[in-house]
């Protein structure tokens, strides 16, 4: 579906150029809902961004391809990536105001974008919106609402009817219930799963929440600081995390098949932006850290079917 492979993203700032996204690659496959997961400023958005070619005016991709259709999305201009991001990628963000017109109901919205990518109508478009807000469960009559008009889950709600109008192959959530209190959050996971089935399209779904992971993947990867630690299924990162990164978040949530419900936060914080590390870059936060690893860059190790980059699993040479 979709096939990342050694992207790299770098801001220019006045103190020179800082990569924020480095070498990351991978493979989404078609119907699959991928997570991934790190804390905050690991380089989740810039990497959906650099994805939907919606990266801010200071940020490059430096090296790397993004093959979509057997185009890659990183050489494209604005008019081939409008195009992508119409009908073949459509993206939720965190602040539905992100893609959110204030000052359009929701029936110009949502026809104004069908209108553009497809030859029909105007009352063709009108009930094909009024169609699409109720699949993702709100009333016809919210057709004449202004976003202002609507509560944060169902601003949420029209912002994945936006997103999945034009039936796009891939759907890439960047946490999009973060703001949203737990009961309407988990309406929303339900709901993207719902769509994902119908429209059978495959799903990046940005999260730094591991409960949401838990809840809505099929597979997981892990970022720290711009570059990917772990890929494996949910399952065997809930049961057997590998990378020592993915354990101390896992720590730091409370296992509901655990008696010791006490949290275990990861000491430290990631590498400041621009900061050059000789080593693993989280050999300072790492338990297992040894001198090896504060020195030398670990590689991506396979290991039963999953890739970890520590050299924990480096066999004879780790
Ligand atoms: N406009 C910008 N200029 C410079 N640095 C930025 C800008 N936007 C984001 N960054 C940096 O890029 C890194 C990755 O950010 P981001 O992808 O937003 O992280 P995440 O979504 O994982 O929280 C962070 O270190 C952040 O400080
Ligand atoms: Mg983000």
């Amino acid at each position: 579906m979709l096939k990342i492979e050694n992207l790299s993203v770098g801001f220019d700032t006045s103190k020179g150029r800082f990569t924020v996204l480095d070498g990351l690659s991978y493979h989404l496959k078609k119907g699959e809902i991928l997570a991934v997961v790190g804390e905050s400023g690991c380089g989740k958005t810039i990497h959906s961004l650099a994805i939907t070619g919606l990266l801010p005016v200071n940020a490059r991709i430096t090296g790397g391809s993004i093959i979509y259709k057997n185009q890659d999305i990183a050489k494209m201009d604005e008019n081939a990536l409008r195009k992508v991001r119409g009908s073949g990628i459509g993206m939720i963000f965190q602040d539905p105001m992100m893609s959110l017109n204030p000052v359009f109901t929701v029936a110009a919205q949502i026809t104004e974008t069908l209108r553009c990518h497809t030859k029909i109508s105007r009352k063709e478009a009108i009930k094909q919106a009024g169609e699409l807000l109720k699949k993702v469960g709100i009333e016809e009559k919210f057709l004449k609402a202004y976003p202002h008009q609507l509560s944060g889950g169902m601003r949420q709600r029209v912002m994945a009817a936006l997103a999945l109008c034009l039936h796009p192959d891939i759907l890439i959530a960047d946490e999009p219930t973060t703001a949203l209190d737990v009961s309407v959050q988990r309406q929303i996971l339900e709901l993207i799963k719902k769509l994902q089935k119908e429209f059978s399209a495959s799903v990046i779904f940005i999260t730094h929440n591991l409960a949401i992971v838990n809840n809505i993947a099929d597979r997981v990867l892990v970022l720290y600081a711009g570059q990917k630690v772990e890929e494996c299924s949910k399952e065997d990162l809930f049961k057997k995390p590998l990378h020592p990164y993915s354990e101390g978040l896992l720590n730091s949530v409370v296992r509901l098949d655990s008696n010791d419900k006490r949290l275990k936060a990861i000491k430290g914080t990631p590498p400041a932006i621009g900061e050059v590390l000789q080593g693993c870059k989280f050999a300072p936060r790492c338990p297992y850290a040894t001198e090896k690893c504060r020195t030398q860059k670990p590689p991506l190790f396979e290991v039963e079917n999953r890739f970890v980059r520590c050299f924990k699993y480096g066999g004879q040479n780790g």
